[in-house]
């Protein structure tokens, strides 16, 4: 080796090829720059996600490794607003233009929290109708593979549903500990309180590849 490695690999704690946060998911080189910018976004993101608990806080579920929490229609304007720091980054993960709750009278948000903070939110809709998902087209976008799949098509025909997913997701670091599926199993039991949603009377709107994998495989269809 000569002096020039040798100095390399002394100092070379730090792996100089790109990284993807595990935490907040951005892709950065290892220049001064990009650590900068990461680092910057990086705070912004955990901000986002950190939850210290509210007074008029509605628990709904408590685990052994967190809590499920629900906000409502009427809820103090500090539970919305986080709703909606919350939105902005799910919506940017999943490439959705940020237009926050579409209808907010009609619609509860449920997070999960875990050590001070959200890893996990659902938000929920009144609707009336839903068009089913036709399964030849499911088959096909496993097959693709594609990162959205907005080409998915939809039976023309309404069936009745009483709830829409409008959005759910789990914090990359978090994902497949079943913490999807509780977020889910604490809305239906909310939702309609004291009704117990069925599965039949959910329906996820829009759903990505990820969203519809999951989807399937909870409601075994
Ligand atoms: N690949 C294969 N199977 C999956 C996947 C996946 N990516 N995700 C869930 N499943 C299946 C598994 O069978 C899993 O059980 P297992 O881990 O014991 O095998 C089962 O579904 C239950 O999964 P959970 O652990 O409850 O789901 P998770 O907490 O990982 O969250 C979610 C799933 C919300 C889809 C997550 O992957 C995510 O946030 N993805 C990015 C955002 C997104 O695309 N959200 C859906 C948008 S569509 C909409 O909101 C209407
Ligand atoms: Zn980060």
């Amino acid at each position: 080796l000569g002096d020039a490695d040798q100095m390399q690999i002394d100092v070379g704690q730090r792996s100089l090829a790109p990284k993807t946060c595990e935490t907040c998911g951005m892709f950065y080189g290892s220049n001064d720059a990009d650590e900068l910018t990461h680092a910057k976004f990086h705070g912004q993101h955990v901000a986002k996600l950190k939850y210290k608990t509210w007074k008029k806080e509605r628990c709904l579920t408590s685990y052994l490794d967190g809590k499920v929490i629900a906000i409502h229609p009427g809820d103090a304007s500090h539970c919305w607003k986080k709703v909606d720091a919350v939105l902005e980054l799910v919506d940017a993960e999943l490439g959705f233009s940020h237009v926050g709750i579409r209808n907010p009278k009609n619609t509860k948000v449920y997070f999960y929290v875990r050590d001070g903070s959200i890893i996990g939110c659902l938000v929920a809709e009144s609707i009336k109708t839903a068009f089913r998902v036709e399964d030849s087209e499911i088959e096909n976008s496993k097959d693709a593979q594609t990162a959205t799949s907005r080409s998915i098509c939809c039976s023309q025909i309404p069936t009745a549903a009483i709830c829409g997913i409008s959005r759910i997701w789990v914090s990359p670091a978090h994902r497949r500990n079943k913490f999807a599926s509780n977020l889910l199993e604490s809305m239906r039991l909310d939702f309609v309180y004291p009704h117990i949603l069925s599965i039949d009377e959910i329906a996820f709107s829009d759903p990505t590849v990820d969203g519809l994998i999951f989807a399937r495989k909870y409601t075994g269809k």
